[in-house]
């Protein structure tokens, strides 16, 4: 019988988490409506929460030990915009891995669910 892989597993596992996030950070600093985000932050330990919180949410075998996920970003003023953006570079770091078009889009779908707690209300100009 064939198992189904989690994406965690189709990505390559704990092996391929921290070049994944290296090479998406490495894509959000060269953005200049993002980059400056993260002139504060600590990119070391930025890096290694986002493997945490990335290999849970894709369904590995890793809890998240990090701040709450609203707590971490609601000072940070994120637009939709912002979000979008960011979430863009994931979708394109991924094309380095052996993931169908549809499973890089479920990779985006699982972070989704985590955008009200990112993005601050009110600061996407209302249209
Ligand atoms: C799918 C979306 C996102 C996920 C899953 C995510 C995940 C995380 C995680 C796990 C942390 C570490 C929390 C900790 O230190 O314990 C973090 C911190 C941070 N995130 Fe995000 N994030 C997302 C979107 C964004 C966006 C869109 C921005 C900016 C445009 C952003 C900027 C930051 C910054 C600057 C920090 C560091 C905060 C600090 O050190 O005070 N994040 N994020």
């Amino acid at each position: 019988m064939t198992q189904v892989q989690s994406l965690f597993e189709r990505i390559g596992g704990a092996d391929a988490m921290p070049s994944l996030v290296e090479q998406f950070y490495g894509r959000v600093l060269k953005d200049p409506e993002l980059k400056p985000f993260f002139a504060d932050a600590n990119m070391e330990k930025l890096k290694r929460m986002q493997v945490e919180f990335l290999s849970a949410a894709l369904g590995g075998p890793v809890h998240y030990e990090g701040s709450p996920i609203r707590r971490a970003h609601s000072h940070l003023k994120i637009s939709l915009a912002n979000y979008q953006r960011f979430t863009q570079h994931l979708f394109a770091a991924l094309a380095d891995y052996k993931l169908s078009e549809q499973e890089c889009y479920d990779v985006i779908f699982r972070l989704d669910v985590h955008a009200n707690d990112i993005v601050t209300k009110g600061v996407d100009p209302v249209p």
